[in-house]
Parts: C-alpha cells; sequence; structure tokens
C-alpha cells in the first residue's frame, strides 16, 4: 500500500519504519529539512534499538522516502497517518496546532479519495476537528474519512512493540477506512479492536493514564512500607499474581517522566476539565509523582545530616533505560533540588553525557561509574541502565567518602550491599 507519514518523530519514523518494512512504499514527512536531509542518508538523531537499521534497509530498498513537502507525499498516498507532535501548553492542554496546520495541508493537497489517520496522542474529539478542518480546506466533493489509530510504541522497545503489539486501536467511521486499516496491519496478525474515533482516542488517554495510575499507586504504597518497615517488592509480587491487577508497572521507584505520561496525564485532567469533570483522580496520581522526587532528596538528606557541601554521585540521567531521552526525566528535578540545597553533583548515564552541559548546568559530568563514586558521600541511582546491575562494589566503596546508596529504582539486592557495608536505601523497603 501507498501510505505517507507526516511527522518524523520517534513514533512517525518507527511506524513508517516498520510499515516500509512490512512491503510497504512509504512516504516520510517533517518540516525540517535538516532532519530530512539526515534520514535521506540513514542517519537516526535519537537512539532506539534497530531503528536506524530498519530505516537503512528501507532506504536501500526504495520502500522509504523522505521529503518536506506535504503535497508530494499525499499525492503519492492513499492512506496519510498524521504523526506530529502534541506538546503541552501552559494549563496541561495540548497544543493542536501543529495537527490543524497539517490537516489543512493534506486537504489542500487532495485530488481523490484519502484516508486521514490521527496517530499522535491527541485529546478525544480532535477527530471532530480534523474532518471539519479538512471540510472546509478540500476542494469540492472529494471524498476522505478520518480515522484514530493510536500508538503504544515505548521509547526503548518501539519497533517490538509495533511488530508485536498487544492490541491495535482503529477509530472509524465508515467501512471503506475499516477495509484500509485492516488491510495495512493485517501483517501483523496481531489482536485488533475496531471502535468509532472518539473511543479510539480516549483509549489512548485512559491506557497511558491507567499505567501512570499503577506507578504512583505502588509509589504511594511504597511510602506505607518505608514507615510500617514493609518491602514494596515483595508487596508488588503478591498483588500482580493476581491476574486482575498484573506484575507490571508496579515497579516503585522515583516516579514516571518521559515525553508521554506527564504531558497525557496532564492534558486528561484538562480534557476532563472542559467537558465538565473534576478527574481528581489524576490530580493525585501527578501529585505522588511529583512527590516522590522530592521525597528521594529528602531522605538523602536526612542520612548525610545535610546537603550542603556534600558531593551526591548520580546514576542514570534518562528517564528510564535504553533511551536517550531526558524530557521530564525525574534526574532533571532530583538534580535541581540537592543543587538548590548545596550540594555538588557528579553524574555519570551511559547515553545522555552529550547533553549534559545544556541540560544540567554546574553539574560534573564523568566517564563511568567509578569516577562518580570518587569522594562521593552517597552515590543515587535514578535510572536502571543493564551495566548498573553488576558494579564492583568493594571498589566503589572504596572510592566514596561515605557508603551511602540511594537505590531510586530498586535495582539492588538491599541484602547484598549491607552485607558489603553499604547503607543502603531503597524506595519502600525497610531500612534495615
Ligand atoms: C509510554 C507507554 O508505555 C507506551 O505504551 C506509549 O505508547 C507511550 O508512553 C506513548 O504514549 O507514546 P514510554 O514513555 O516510552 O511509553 O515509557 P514507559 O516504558 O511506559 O515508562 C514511562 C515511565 O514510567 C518511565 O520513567 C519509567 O521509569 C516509569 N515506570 C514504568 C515506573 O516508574 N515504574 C514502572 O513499573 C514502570
Amino acid at each position: 500500500m501507498d501510505i505517507s507519514i507526516i511527522g518524523s518523530g520517534h513514533v512517525g519514523l518507527v511506524s513508517g519504519a516498520c510499515f516500509a518494512d512490512l512491503g510497504n512504499r512509504v512516504v516520510m514527512v517533517d518540516n525540517d529539512s535538516s532532519k530530512i536531509t539526515r534520514l535521506k542518508r540513514g542517519q537516526v538523531w535519537f537512539y532506539e534499538p534497530g531503528l536506524k537499521e530498519l530505516v537503512r534497509r528501507s532506504l536501500k530498498e526504495r520502500r522509504l522516502s523522505f521529503t518536506h513537502s506535504i503535497a508530494m507525499a499525499v499525492r503519492q498516498s492513499q492512506v496519510i497517518f498524521i504523526c506530529v507532535g502534541t506538546p503541552p501548553l501552559p494549563n496541561g492542554e495540548a497544543d493542536l496546532s501543529s495537527v490543524e496546520h497539517v490537516s489543512r495541508e493534506i486537504a489542500r493537497s487532495m485530488s481523490t479519495y484519502r484516508l486521514v489517520v490521527e496517530k499522535s496522542t491527541v485529546p478525544v474529539q480532535t477527530g471532530e476537528w480534523i474532518k471539519r478542518t479538512l471540510q472546509s480546506s478540500v476542494r469540492k466533493n472529494i471524498p476522505f474519512d478520518v480515522a484514530s489509530n493510536p500508538e503504544f510504541l515505548r521509547e526503548g522497545s518501539g519497533i517490538q512493540d509495533f511488530l508485536h503489539p498487544d492490541r491495535i486501536v482503529l477509530g472509524v467511521e465508515t467501512q471503506k477506512a475499516k477495509e484500509l486499516l485492516l488491510a495495512l496491519y493485517e501483517p501483523l496478525n496481531a489482536p485488533i479492536i475496531v471502535t468509532d474515533v472518539k473511543s479510539a482516542e480516549l483509549i489512548k488517554h485512559a491506557s497511558n493514564s491507567f499505567l501512570a495510575l499503577k506507578i504512583s499507586f505502588i509509589n504511594a504504597v511504597a511510602r506505607i512500607c518505608e514507615l510500617s518497615g514493609a518491602d514494596v517488592v515483595q508487596v508488588a509480587e503478591g498483588m500482580g499474581m493476581d491476574k486482575r491487577i498484573g506484575r507490571s508497572f508496579l515497579n516503585a521507584g522515583v516516579g514516571y517522566g518521559g515525553s508521554c505520561f506527564p504531558k497525557d496525564v496532564a492534558a486528561f485532567i484538562r480534557i476532563a476539565e472542559k467537558l465538565g469533570y473534576d478527574f481528581q483522580l489524576l490530580k493525585a496520581v501527578s501529585q505522588v509523582n511529583t512527590d516522590q522526587r522530592h521525597h528521594l532528596v529528602k531522605r538523602i538528606a536526612s542520612s548525610l545530616w545535610n546537603l550542603k557541601g556534600k558531593t551526591i554521585g548520580v546514576l542514570g540521567l534518562a528517564f528510564k533505560p535504553d533511551t536517550d531521552d531526558l524530557r521530564e526525566a525525574p534526574s532533571i528535578e532530583v538534580i535541581r533540588l540537592l543543587q538548590e540545597a548545596g550540594a555538588r553533583v557528579k553524574v555519570f548515564d551511559p547515553e545522555v553525557m552529550a547533553q549534559m552541559d545544556r541540560s544540567f548546568p554546574g553539574v560534573l559530568g564523568c566517564r563511568d561509574v567509578y569516577e562518580v563514586a570518587r569522594g562521593a558521600d552517597c552515590l543515587v541511582l535514578l535510572t536502571e541502565w543493564n551495566e548498573f546491575k553488576e558494579l564492583d562494589f568493594k571498589r566503589v566503596k572504596r572510592l566514596m567518602r561515605q557508603p551511602l546508596v540511594v537505590d531510586g529504582r530498586n535495582l539492588y539486592e538491599p541484602q547484598r550491599l549491607r552485607k558489603l557495608g553499604f547503607h543502603y536505601l531503597g524506595v519502600g523497603r525497610s531500612d534495615s
């Protein structure tokens, strides 16, 4: 099938590369011409395992092409996916101006039937706005459909998630739109749910918000564990064995970050408000997430008496492992709070060091974990990279000024570190 994808960010590029790999001819569009130039050479500017290889293969086999011209893409494709950014406005609402702009451009370039599919994360009822925009800009009598096909791709495993999804959600209004999308996704042989457009839009926000809720719930339980002497890892195991609850997304820690959960929770609160519902439950989810970061810093401070003049070594900056993404990463707030309290901060992250100076003024970047440990009063783990799992802890202890480890992702076995002579603090794990 001939398709085009407007917006070559994480979602757009992963989707485009995967659709091309499945044998479709895909035109990728972006208004940033430097991105297009790099993509034409097979260069991907963010870290996503396997993506560069997939892009290069499809480029070579001429199934994938790149342009900055929406008109050219629309002329060549029957199905057009909108994957542009929907960043948050100061009030939490999603900024839909790019979706509007792109919809207008698509309409102006249409000469025969087109299916326009929203894949960007958008508030419920955006499909109606897209339809109205297309109607007002399209030349007379050219038929079109609007559909919603939300994405559920995680950064770091986007290709795997695209090719082996738990479900594909297709929000459609006509048989034709349904048939086109079913044909496109048929090779994946995955469970498909067909809904109306608004329900599909809501599935996305409700799913991300529910996952965020699971994380904040277990983080709130972690606080009770700390106060009562229970262990949140054991509590999560026990809860997760109930199939109705499930074990995933019950890992207590320093809280969720990234370009999706914080933004989508805020947007969902705002959508509800605009529709006339006060979504108090989600407001609490967001508050618990913010509190987790402050609480971690308070625990470090109280273990060191105070933070003034202390050296804190931070392991991991990215919002999660296997990505170089710093957007809404807990590390940003934690480091800011540490610095505000007078601490000196040293850091190491396997992927993020190039962005260090810009994102973390006044922080000392190190080559590896051991350089971070040298002279530190405390080591704080904020991202559970695989390479942090097996450290030479005897060496780490020799290098540190005080043997305090604060494990913001519960990566380590408390007993093991305590046996080695560390004062170990996890999230929701008893202190002794
Ligand atoms: C998330 C969703 O998982 C995807 O399904 C969705 O498509 C995507 O947002 C999106 O809307 O585009 P992503 O932001 O890449 O994907 O990351 P996740 O793996 O979901 O992790 C989000 C945050 O939650 C991370 O900071 C992670 O450390 C944290 N987390 C996750 C926890 O603190 N505890 C957990 O148990 C799980």
